[in-house]
């Protein structure tokens, strides 16, 4: 039997642990709202206590239905463009790639911090237009190596929280400056959310802090010159979403009545460059 990896990360870097095991305890469900096959296989290899996550079962939606709406979110995008970049930032040890299983004509990017990237290395298989790089999100020397002249998706789920405002809003400009045209797709928490985050037991064991919190699409419209909304739909109303058992919505529809609480996590969509480039192949 080979030897399990051993792992030990703290901050940030140590929230994406709970994703992914999130991910692996779905894909062992009767009825998986993702079903994520290479978790379910690569979390044997890791030698950790998941108890430590806060994850189980029963709370692992909260994760996977996001994950999903990425996925379809990114779906729709490379079939308008399926000779796109994509860029796939903290990226954690999410095996999208693999799930969505793009064309050979889409060059894909997985960028987290160089401790997450090497455990990603070790995990997954290589596999040709697909590129791992070790870096912080906000650190512009790796946009050197992306390519300028195709349509961009920048894929942030789970990340936006954890990057200081300026940083997140010079990360958003820096994709649009760089390519002709392309979509923004990320999840965020408004105010309620980072000043609550001392409740969010993933953040709290992890030691890592929130920051960045987006209250709605004119925080970013007006940020990042040059954006156009395509969507931006709470985590409750998400068609991934209807997937959770109706007495569980019914209680969640309730508790978040208010906008306030209904928005603490949402999912934003943008659109950059001519308007028609979001119509059409390049
Ligand atoms: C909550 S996890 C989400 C992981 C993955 N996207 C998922 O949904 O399973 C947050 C991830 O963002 C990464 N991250 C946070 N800030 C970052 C930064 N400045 N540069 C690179 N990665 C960052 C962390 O290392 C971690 O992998």
């Amino acid at each position: 039997m080979t030897e399990k990896l051993h792992v030990d990360l703290s901050g940030a870097p140590q929230t994406m642990l709970a994703t992914f095991y999130a991910k692996a305890l779905d894909a062992g469900l009767p009825d998986p709202i993702l079903g994520d096959r290479f978790a379910k296989e690569i979390v044997d290899r890791i030698d950790y206590d998941w108890t430590r996550t806060s994850i189980t079962a029963a709370n692992s939606p909260s994760v996977t239905t996001r994950s999903a709406h990425f996925d379809d979110w990114a779906r729709q995008f490379l079939v308008l463009h399926p000779k796109a970049v994509v860029l796939h930032l903290g990226c954690g040890l999410d095996s999208r790639v693999f799930r969505i299983d793009p064309g050979s004509d889409v060059e894909w990017y997985d960028v987290d911090y160089p401790e997450v990237a090497e455990l990603r290395r070790q995990l997954y298989p290589e596999r040709d237009h697909y590129h791992v790089i070790s870096a912080s999100v906000t650190d512009p020397a790796w946009f050197g190596e992306i390519p300028r002249d195709r349509p961009i998706l920048m894929l942030g789920e789970g990340l936006t929280m954890y990057l200081a405002e300026q940083d997140g809003v010079a990360l958003l400009r820096r994709v649009v400056e760089h390519a002709p045209s392309g979509e923004l797709q990320f999840d965020a928490f408004n105010t309620l959310g980072i000043k609550s985050q001392w409740m969010n037991p993933v953040v709290r064991r992890s030691g890592a802090t929130l920051y960045w919190a987006i209250d709605g699409p004119d925080d970013v419209l007006e940020a990042v010159p040059g954006t156009r909304l395509l969507a931006w739909v709470s985590a409750i109303e998400s068609d991934t979403f209807t997937k959770l058992p109706g007495y569980y919505r019914l209680m969640v529809n309730v508790m978040s009545r208010a906008k306030v609480l209904r928005y603490m996590a949402s999912y934003h969509r943008y659109a950059f460059g001519p308007v028609n480039a979001s119509m059409t192949s390049p």
